[in-house]
């Protein structure tokens, strides 16, 4: 099937432009002989490149250009299906937009198309196109450094409250569950800003096993009484005044009744302030009784917990929990950071999260974040706040070091 990828990248230190002339002289013939064709854009600092051919061409010729040490910050902007070719005269064109003023540019790159496609513009391929050339500004193309000019230094040192006790804890006698705790960070300022307790079995199954079996109320009661071993665990760590959240399911809320009254009560009892703890809710349980659910976040809010919802934008009606009730924060689902350095379409579902959330002073965090490109992006992007194995994955009955993140330059 007819498939074409776009992408965009920069150009490494270093790389004179006649070398690039050459490669386009080589990519031409091979191109061609791979019945791909398209065209390459350059301003000097960027590249734009379409290529379309049969898929499995095109996937190998984009597996190849992804591993050219000539470019670097290669970012997928399109990877679709179409009828016809847009470019297809050439195996690969290269266009040096420096040579060009004004409007003209964008004309004389369409009269390099295919003719029936020239000035379709509601063509996203087409579109994509326009905005490269037309856009003076590249402010969304953030050059990230390379991940080897980090390394992770691992140790509590740098913490602000090194009472922390990072070795494990027994939970209580007969105790059902455990909990794994896993920190949340500002790695640039080198904090631990809270401690996320996760349910799992005694033996540190998932929570899956640990629900398995339950339904209806004694799936909610069994949710709403682990919380009593995460407090007491949260005691036994010695979290001081670090903030410590732990999951909820939404309807847990509204399905036990006094769910809120048996949650302050065992803050109390384990020596926390209702302040310093948040309530995450999962977004991929559909609330169907909304209404009951906001009292009882108000009731949650009204005795100071915060809450947050866990997995934005991977569920239910992400878009819509946030117009019924503000939460504290979000927590971005780790499968939209996922390689969102390599992906246009994560780029822009997470940049306008992130502006939604500051008109709504919502927090932001990121989780999941294993790749050291992943969190470079993300706080080029203006995330402060990371969960993540890169950082300190969650320790069974206890929590780990955090990698703390160091320039080499800088050692
Ligand atoms: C910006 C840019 C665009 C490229 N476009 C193509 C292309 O369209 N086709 C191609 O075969 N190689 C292209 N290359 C070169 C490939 O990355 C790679 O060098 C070439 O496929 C030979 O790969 P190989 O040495 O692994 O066989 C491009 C390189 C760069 C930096």
């Amino acid at each position: 099937m007819l498939t074409t990828i776009i992408y965009r990248s920069h150009i490494c230190k270093n790389v004179p432009f006649t070398s690039v002339m050459d490669m386009v002289a080589v990519a031409n013939v091979k191109n061609a002989q791979a019945d791909v064709t398209g065209i390459l854009l350059f301003n000097g600092t960027h590249f734009f490149q379409l290529i379309e051919g049969p898929e499995a061409s095109v996937l190998n010729v984009y597996q190849h250009i992804c591993q050219d040490a000539r470019h670097h910050n290669i970012v997928e902007l399109l990877c679709d299906y179409a009828p016809a070719r847009r470019f297809g005269k050439a195996g690969m064109e290269l266009f040096d937009l420096r040579e060009y003023e004004g409007h003209e540019v964008l004309q004389a790159v369409l009269d390099k198309g295919t003719t029936k496609y020239q000035l379709i513009y509601n063509d996203r391929a087409l579109k994509f196109l326009r905005t490269f050339v037309e856009s003076t500004e590249k402010e969304n193309y953030f050059e990230i450094p390379p991940a080897d000019s980090w390394v992770f230094v691992t140790g509590a040192k740098k913490l602000s409250h090194t009472s922390v006790h990072t070795g494990a804890v027994v939970p209580e006698n007969a105790a059902d569950c455990s909990f794994a705790f896993q920190p949340m960070v500002d790695p640039f300022a080198q904090k631990i800003l809270s401690t996320e307790a996760l349910l799992r079995t005694p033996g540190g199954d998932s929570p899956a096993s640990y629900f398995a079996g339950l339904s209806g109320n004694a799936l909610y009661e069994a949710d709403l009484n682990s919380k009593k071993v995460a407090f007491a665990m949260a005691r036994a760590l010695n979290l001081g005044e670090h903030s410590v959240s732990v999951n909820l399911f939404p309807m847990t809320l509204v399905m036990v009744p006094d769910a809120v009254d048996f949650l302050l009560r065992e803050i109390q009892l384990n020596g926390l302030v209702p302040e310093q703890v948040t309530v995450e809710f999962t977004e991929s349980e559909v609330i169907s009784r909304i209404d009951e659910f906001t009292g009882a976040i108000r009731q949650l809010k009204g005795a100071g917990i915060s809450v947050a919802i866990d997995h934005f934008g991977a569920g239910f009606g992400g878009l819509l929990l946030l117009a019924q009730f503000q939460p504290d924060r979000i927590k971005i689902n780790s499968e939209l950071i996922k390689n969102v350095h390599k992906s246009g379409p994560r780029q822009a579902i997470i940049q306008a999260i992130i502006k939604c959330c500051a008109s709504l002073e919502i927090s932001i965090s990121a989780v999941g974040v294993e790749k050291v490109e992943e969190w470079m992006w993300l706080e080029s992007a203006g995330i402060t706040q990371f969960q993540g194995n890169l950082f300190a994955s969650a320790c069974l009955n206890g929590i780990s070091a955090v990698a703390w993140p160091e320039r080499k330059a800088d050692l």
